[in-house]
């Protein structure tokens, strides 16, 4: 780990654009809040230092950057006034801190190390774009090779509102001059805020040349409303895809299918359209996972194959050659290597043992109510369709259990299990009642 760098992570406002009750670095992007693409970015820098800057009453943003330091800006007086309490984090910091904003889930360590060299010489760079329309940006002054200072859109004149090159809210300072050039920004400009942007031409005064680095459009985009953030996560989508097609995943309509940024896939393994993964999920090697299912929370092992129309729910476990088919839903339950389960049935709760064959339409009453219970099968076993598993039971290796069964309680080993009513068989019956309806 790299002791030398340290960052700061603007995150105090709540987006009112967003008109959303949870602060807007905590809405997801590919399954993961927008804050933590920023912190996994600095991870991967390794910077080892991070402070996340969050306003009052943000307690889920503060949990979800954890182990990560979080400082309450409490008077949220703008970007200058919220870097500028870091300092009692950073007061005796010699390193690069990196001063980056929370709702920009894009930026790469590839960026960052740039921007890290461009600020060797003086201590100060700050990271640039040329944007096609830099509306809302402050734009960069500069001299033809520093930035001299950079000029918020509200207080831009006429001809510095034509500047395309602006300021992407990223920064990387040393830790040696940051807070003496924090503590002089003053809030005299057109909003009454304290601008971070106005260390630029603080140090340029005190003859500290400013230089920058740029990156591409996308990479530096600030989510700010709804329809931002599904840009983001149309880009961000494209990626994931784009990457595990680059791994050895086969992909039939690649656009119909969405991933997490934690999604795990082994090689030659087949997703066909409009699949949905969720959160938390490994798949294995040359499983194939049919259209329309949809699964989160779920390690899933090789040679498997699931759905049509599946569903994996949180804390599931699939084997080696399981075979979920369709309109199965799978919930907190562990499917050991070779079991199956191909129509119609739900398992909640319940431990399914080697090569086991669930029936069709077999549900699983795992709840009664009040608690959950766990039913669990051993190896071999042979569950009729239709059959409905009272849990908690258990249901011995090798045992059978009849079709249209209500299991209350627990079955031995190789045993049949039969629990329905005895069939009856009335002779002519039938032909009697139609006799007696005829008019
Ligand atoms: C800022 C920059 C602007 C740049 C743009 C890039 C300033 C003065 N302007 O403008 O030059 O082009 O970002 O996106 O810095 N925040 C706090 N506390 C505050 C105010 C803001 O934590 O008191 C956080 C926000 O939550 C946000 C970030 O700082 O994550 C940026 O604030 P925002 O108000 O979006 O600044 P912009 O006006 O976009
Ligand atoms: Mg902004």
């Amino acid at each position: 780990m790299n002791q030398n760098r340290a960052a700061i992570i603007l995150a105090a406002g709540m987006g009112t654009r967003m008109k959303s009750s949870i602060p807007k670095v905590m809405h997801n992007v590919a399954g993961r809040p927008m804050v933590n693409h920023v912190i996994t970015a600095c991870e991967k820098t390794e910077i080892n230092n991070i402070n996340v800057i969050v306003g009052p009453n943000m307690d889920t943003l503060s949990s979800s950057v954890s182990p990560h330091k979080t400082i309450i800006q409490d008077d949220r007086n703008g970007t200058g006034g919220a870097a500028k309490i870091a300092q009692k984090n950073l007061n005796e910091f010699e390193g690069s801190i990196f001063i980056l904003n929370g709702d920009g889930p894009f930026i790469t360590p590839g960026t960052l190390h740039n921007l890290e060299q461009a600020s060797q010489k003086t201590g100060l760079a700050v990271l640039g774009c040329e944007f096609d329309n830099p509306h809302g940006y402050g734009r960069f002054i500069t001299d033809g090779y520093h930035v001299t200072a950079i000029v918020e859109e509200k207080d831009c004149t006429d001809d510095q509102r034509q500047i395309h090159l602006a300021n992407t809210g990223v920064y990387c300072v040393s830790g040696k001059h940051l807070f003496n050039w924090l503590n002089k920004v003053t809030n005299d400009n057109a909003q009454g805020e304290y601008y971070l942007t106005d260390i630029v031409a603080i140090a340029a005064q005190e003859g500290v040349q400013c230089a920058y680095a740029t990156a591409e459009e996308y990479e530096v985009m600030g989510i700010n409303d709804r329809a931002q953030l599904a840009q983001a996560e149309k880009i961000m989508q494209s990626q994931l895809r784009n990457q595990a097609m680059k791994n050895g995943v086969t992909m039939i309509a690649p656009e119909t299918v969405y991933l997490s940024t934690d999604t795990q896939l082994g090689h030659d393994v087949i997703i066909e359209p409009n699949v949905v993964i969720g959160a938390g999920v490994k798949i294995g090697d040359n499983t194939h996972i049919h259209a329309f299912s949809h699964i989160e929370g779920a390690s899933i092992g090789e040679n498997a194959s699931i759905g049509p129309f599946a569903r994996i729910r949180p804390k599931s476990k699939i084997g080696n050659n399981v075979n979920i088919g369709n309109f199965i839903e799978v919930n907190r339950s562990e499917f050991k290597d070779g079991s199956k389960s191909k129509h119609l049935s739900y398992i909640g709760d319940a431990i399914i043992g080697e090569k086991t064959n669930i029936g069709a339409g077999t549900v699983f009453a795992n709840y009664d109510g009040f608690n959950k219970h766990v039913s669990t099968t051993g190896e071999g076993v042979f569950i009729g369709s239709n059959s409905t598993i009272v849990s908690p039971v258990n249901v011995g290796d090798g045992a059978m259990v009849a079709a249209g069964s209500t299991l209350t309680q627990d079955v031995e080993q190789d045993a049949l299990a039969v629990g329905r009513s005895k069939e009856r068989i009335l002779s002519k019956w039938a032909k009697k009642y139609r006799d007696r309806n005829k008019k």
